[in-house]
């Protein structure tokens, strides 16, 4: 993670912002500071929250967990985001999809790339 790449939420109301430039300011939402989401590699249940980037034949496909994540309406992960080079991808999930994302872009034109995905209950996994 760079620093245009952190992740805030709003504990009071829920807003979630990432940082696309950053500046000196500190970041405020509720008349309170945001919480800077920091991402977990280890913790509750990492077999169902680090994100999995398998390559295929259309692209690159993230999945949640080596045992899929529970996709309920209290408990679900809210989207998967993949940062390929200087381009980030992401898709949102709703309760009832599979917890997985497929991205149209070819591997081989990558050098670094990592996957993020966010749980509404155990916050904010990067892959290994
Ligand atoms: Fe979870």
């Amino acid at each position: 993670m760079t620093e245009k790449d952190e992740i805030y939420r709003c504990n009071i109301c829920g807003n979630m912002v990432q940082v696309l430039h950053t500046g000196p300011g500190k970041l405020v939402c509720c008349e309170n500071q945001m919480e800077l989401l920091e991402e977990k590699t280890d913790g509750v249940g990492p077999e169902k929250h680090l994100p999995i980037i398998e390559k295929t034949d259309d692209g690159v496909k993230v999945k949640v967990g080596s045992i899929p994540h529970p996709m309920e309406e209290n408990h679900c992960i809210e989207w998967i985001e993949l940062i390929a080079d200087n381009k980030i991808y992401t898709k949102f999930l709703k309760p009832g999809d599979k917890p997985e994302a497929e991205f149209n872009l070819k591997m081989e034109d990558i050098t670094q790339i990592m996957a993020r995905e966010y749980c509404s209950i155990h916050g904010l996994w990067k892959s290994a």
